[in-house]
């Protein structure tokens, strides 16, 4: 077994958000085939993870959420011991900060982060681009949060190009107290409706300063969801520049500065990267 070399590592596990998100069509596997570009930002859960020679456990700060085996997290550590073959137990805590039900990837995040924790103290030496090929098995956009936080992400979402855009960009994520299911709004998509727009050439604009803010679920959870259409009204007159649903909602993410209406939770955030060889930061 390889050597024990870190006994705890207290890690960020961030929040993304879909600065476009183009669905392509249907697979004949379920899925839909997606060109997204995606961002971690600066909006963060805290896991705290260490080895243990029992079993696994998970502890959670947010009550409602699943401690057992159905929990990412959990999915995440087993996977790691099968694809490795190590023995090697851990204990986790996570304290929650990133809604659920949001299009945030908040579950995905704590799997990734879980992922390349326990590569690190178990010193087994996975590159990152195998614990991402690894990481799609526990969810389509599991893999992103291996990437340097920065993704031009098709497929499943879980092919991943790294890019570089250039921002100076804030955001304010806001979300109204109703989440969303992802396979319902995927469910609910008219592929037939959506503009044939060429991703490659949005992301080439957003490689050049050029900032397309777009998302095909956008109309689908509008429709499952008909608060977050006089939501997005309210936002474009309270003074946002874009206000732009991430991932399959129902979190929108905006641009510019406004005012938040009464009993919206909000969260201002900013792009985050990592360097490789750690994990994010939230530093500025
Ligand atoms: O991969 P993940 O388990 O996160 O996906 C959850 C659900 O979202 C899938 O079961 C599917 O209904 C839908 N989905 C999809 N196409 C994708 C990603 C997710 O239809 N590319």
């Amino acid at each position: 077994m390889a050597a024990t070399v870190n006994t705890l590592l207290t890690l960020k596990s961030p929040a993304k958000i879909n600065l476009f998100l183009r669905v392509l069509g249907k697979r004949s596997d379920g899925y839909h085939e997606l060109a997204t570009l995606m961002q971690a930002v600066s909006l963060c859960d805290t896991l705290t993870i260490q080895l243990n020679d029992s079993c696994d456990k998970l502890s959670c700060t947010d009550s409602t959420i699943p401690t057992d085996d159905s929990n990412l997290v959990l999915k995440a550590t087993s996977l790691f011991r099968n694809k490795t073959g190590l023995k090697s137990t851990f204990s986790i805590n996570l304290e929650k900060v990133i809604p659920h039900q949001a299009g945030l990837g908040g579950g995905s995040s704590n799997a990734a982060t879980t992922l390349w924790a326990c590569n690190k103290l178990t010193n087994a030496q996975i590159p990152d681009s195998v614990l991402a090929e690894w990481a799609a098995e526990i969810g389509s956009d599991v893999a992103f949060f291996l990437s340097p936080g920065t993704a031009y992400c098709t497929g499943r979402g879980e092919i991943l190009k790294p890019v570089k855009v250039n921002y100076s960009t804030n955001f304010t994520i806001i979300k109204p107290k109703e989440g969303l299911s992802t396979p319902k709004i995927f469910g609910k998509l008219q592929i037939s409706s959506l503009q044939h727009r060429d991703p490659e050439s949005i992301l080439k604009g957003f490689c050049e300063g050029n900032y397309d803010y777009f998302n095909d679920l956008e109309t689908a959870a509008l429709d499952e969801l008909p608060l977050l259409k006089d939501m997005k009204q309210q936002l474009h007159l309270n003074g946002f520049t874009s206000v732009t649903m991430s991932g399959s909602g129902s979190s929108f993410f905006c641009t510019g500065s406004g005012i938040i209406p009464n009993g919206l939770k909000y969260y201002n955030v900013f792009p985050i990267v990592r360097k490789p060889g750690n994990w994010y930061t939230e530093v500025k």
